[in-house]
């Protein structure tokens, strides 16, 4: 694959992680998936990884990272994405086992084999790249760019403040916004309105194809969790607008800014404190902020067009 994007992708499948996955296989050059603890114990979500893999007949090898956060105990969601992690389906068993390798090594090698070109998409609790970062702080002139799925410009959905993979290991995400690496940031501001809507679930379950049907399936019963704790109309693609930049450069618009992660919060701890006093409405995306921005931060999608793009890619698989 000479000319797509190698990418790595950290992730805790997760409905909208196991869509994320079979989007970048398709479109970039997925190198390796690590697997984190977050909508699930770290076991569940390497499992879930590898039943997608399974589904789709992709051959990624896929390492299992951290239990834990870096500071705190670990928090259980398992509201959102069902007692396995990504349940609504009937998931194939996996063909593969993680490899022996930990994900904080995968990151790491990954990287320094790379240099420059690899880029590294953060889609659960910023875990292991964190603990990568303090094992080899070089990591951060290695990667070509980190693309976060994680906190928010605006509000959050864990807690009023922030969102959930930045708030269930907060020290971790301060640490990757801190490290200098060049990062792209897309919060829930603006992935909690890019998803499949009931139309595109059913597309997917109309086309009599097993990778999208299986899909379809999984997606109504994240929409109908959604639907029921937020309100929303759409299954959220969070993780998904993490990487499709790199297929569809201008389908999510980004403004260069700070962001600086809350640790002591009583309120607002795992908030993302987007700098965003000079970013009026329909600013450009070089607009000047206060400090040294430290990241490209998501204003907008256009939510249609991604999401068509998204179900196409999905379509291709048998
Ligand atoms: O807040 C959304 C994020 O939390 C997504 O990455 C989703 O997969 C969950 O991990
Ligand atoms: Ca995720």
């Amino acid at each position: 694959m000479a000319d797509k994007t190698k990418i790595l992708i950290d992730c805790d499948p997760g409905h909208d992680d196991a869509v994320a996955i079979l989007f970048a296989a398709r479109q970039l050059d997925l190198l390796a998936i690590t697997t984190v603890h977050g909508n699930n114990t770290v076991e569940n979500t390497t499992r879930n990884a590898l039943s997608v893999l399974a589904l789709a007949g992709l051959d990624v090898p896929v390492a299992q990272g951290l239990a834990d956060p870096l500071a705190m105990a670990r928090i259980s969601v398992a509201a959102m994405h069902g007692k396995s992690g990504l349940d609504g389906a009937t998931l194939p068993e996996p063909v593969r086992k993680p490899i022996a390798a930990h994900a904080i090594d995968v990151i790491i090698e990954t990287a320094s084999k790379h240099r420059g070109e690899l880029v590294v998409a953060l889609v659960g609790p910023q875990t292991n790249f964190a603990a990568a970062l303090a094992r080899e702080p070089k990591l951060a002139q290695w990667v070509r760019e980190i693309t976060i799925m994680g906190g928010s410009a605006t509000l959050g959905n864990v807690t009023p403040a922030a969102e959930f993979n930045v708030y269930a290991d907060p020290e971790a995400a301060a640490a990757v916004f801190a490290c200098g690496a060049p990062i792209r940031m897309v919060g829930y501001n603006v992935t909690r309105l890019t998803g499949f809507d009931q139309g595109d679930i059913d597309r997917m379950k109309a086309s009599g194809k097993r990778v999208a049907g299986t899909i379809a399936d999984l997606m109504g019963f994240y929409l109908e969790r959604q639907r029921r704790t937020f309100g929303l109309t759409v299954a959220p693609m969070h993780d998904v607008c993490a990487v499709v930049p790199y297929v569809a450069p201008d389908f999510i618009r980004y403004v260069e800014t700070t962001v600086q992660v809350e640790l002591a919060g009583t309120l607002t701890r795992g908030m993302t404190v987007c700098d965003m006093r000079t970013v009026r409405p329909g600013a450009r995306s070089d607009v000047k902020v206060a400090g040294t921005p430290n990241a490209r931060v998501a204003l907008e999608s256009q939510n249609r067009p991604l999401i068509d793009l998204v179900v196409d890619t999905l379509l291709t698989y048998s």
